[in-house]
């Protein structure tokens, strides 16, 4: 495929196909992922990135606090999709092209990091949160929402045969992912500071395993963090 060609079938089929399959589960594990973020204390520094926005259906559900993101992805521009969004929730989107390894922006430059729906996509999933570990502020928090299965055995034989075309159709996006905590501590991030909630989505189970969501959280050199006792986590 050319490069306009392939950017119409992101923009245009892709997006739209998204939208069409955005089911009231997924939309209310969207709205929990977010309420990570909403109960953290907002100060007039905090910022916001999101990467693979796609058609930006992460947009109303971030908190009122939100009037301004960074937004980073393949394509030249954000998506039409997201743009949409974007000026509906009333949120200033400053966007940048980039390679997810290689994120164009200096470390220790976000309070968050957004990133849903995207380990599924790439071969180097550590080099990716290796990333997000770095522009992350310390104290910082990754929130992730992905599928992927249990284990390799767990993956059912129709989703199997069904991997190499969902792939050419879904932008590269793997239905053979395992779901690994050390996709996490390996790009540096502790095990204690790794929240992870697991739920079956309705009706695609068989094709794509389990939705994994949660939050990891960089470790910050401040001695002032404050730890749940029980998780090890931020309290929130
Ligand atoms: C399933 S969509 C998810 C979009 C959005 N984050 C969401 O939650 O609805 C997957 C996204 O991954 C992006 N993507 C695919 N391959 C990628 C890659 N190698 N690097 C970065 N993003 C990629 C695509 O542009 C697409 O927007």
């Amino acid at each position: 495929m050319g490069q306009a060609m392939s950017r119409w079938y992101e923009t245009t089929l892709f997006d739209g196909a998204m939208e069409l399959f955005e089911s009231n589960t997924q939309r209310k594990l969207r709205q929990r992922l977010f309420q990570y973020m909403d109960c953290d204390e907002p100060t007039n520094t905090t910022s916001v990135l999101e990467i693979g926005a796609g058609a930006g259906l992460n947009l109303p559900h971030y908190p009122v606090w939100v009037k301004e993101l960074h937004a980073s992805s393949l394509s030249p521009d954000l998506p039409p999709k997201a743009k949409k969004r974007a000026r509906k929730r009333n949120i200033k989107v400053y966007y940048k092209q980039g390679k997810p390894i290689g994120l164009p922006y200096p470390e220790n430059s976000f309070d968050y990091v957004v990133a849903t729906l995207i380990l599924c996509s790439l071969p180097d999933r550590e080099g990716f949160v290796k990333e997000i570990y770095r522009v992350l502020k310390p104290g910082g928090k990754y929130l992730f929402m992905d599928h992927a299965w249990q284990s390799a055995e767990a993956q059912t034989h129709l989703s199997r045969m069904l991997a190499p075309l969902h792939r050419r159709l879904a932008l590269g996006c793997s239905l053979k992912s395992v779901w690994a905590d050390s996709v996490f501590t390996s790009a540096g991030f502790k095990r204690e500071d790794l929240h992870v909630e697991e739920e079956i989505p309705k009706g695609f189970s068989w094709l794509v395993g389990k939705i994994f969501l949660g939050y990891a959280t960089k470790r910050p050199e401040a001695s002032d963090f404050k730890m749940d006792d029980r998780h090890g986590q931020r309290a929130c």
